[in-house]
């Protein structure tokens, strides 16, 4: 059902923890299946420099948010709202169909934490 690469990053996921000094925190909940990830960011002269999730998501929402990770760590926080759920799942060499719904969790984190950095920024 699972691709290596999915299996490999939900086993040993890099980017799973929290930061405790984070720049911004963005969390969501999923409403297909009630769970929910939470994103943290350091963010350096509008660069992600370093990123970190929780969730309480399954096999599926570990691995992309995993792949998601390794995809923003150093992009602009612009270029980093341009990553789309399809882009973490051709990371992740595919996805079931009736999984797409969990790779939606962490970008959607994600577009929350900048959100809620940018506000911060310019209060
Ligand atoms: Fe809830 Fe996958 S079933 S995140």
């Amino acid at each position: 059902m699972y691709t290596e690469k999915t299996i490999k990053h939900f086993r040993n996921p890099k980017f799973a923890g929290e930061i405790k000094d984070a720049d911004a925190v963005g969390e969501v909940g999923n409403m297909k299946c009630g769970d929910v990830m939470k994103m943290f960011l350091k963010v350096e002269d509008g660069v992600i420099k370093d990123i970190k999730f929780q969730t309480y998501g399954c096999i599926a929402a570990i691995a992309s948010s995993d792949a998601m990770c390794e995809l923003a760590l150093g992009k602009t926080l612009d270029d980093a709202l341009k990553i789309t759920f399809k882009e973490v799942i051709k990371q992740l060499d595919d996805l079931p169909q009736i999984k797409f719904h969990c790779s939606v969790l962490g970008t959607a984190a994600l577009k929350k934490a900048i959100e809620n950095y940018k506000k911060k920024v310019s209060d």
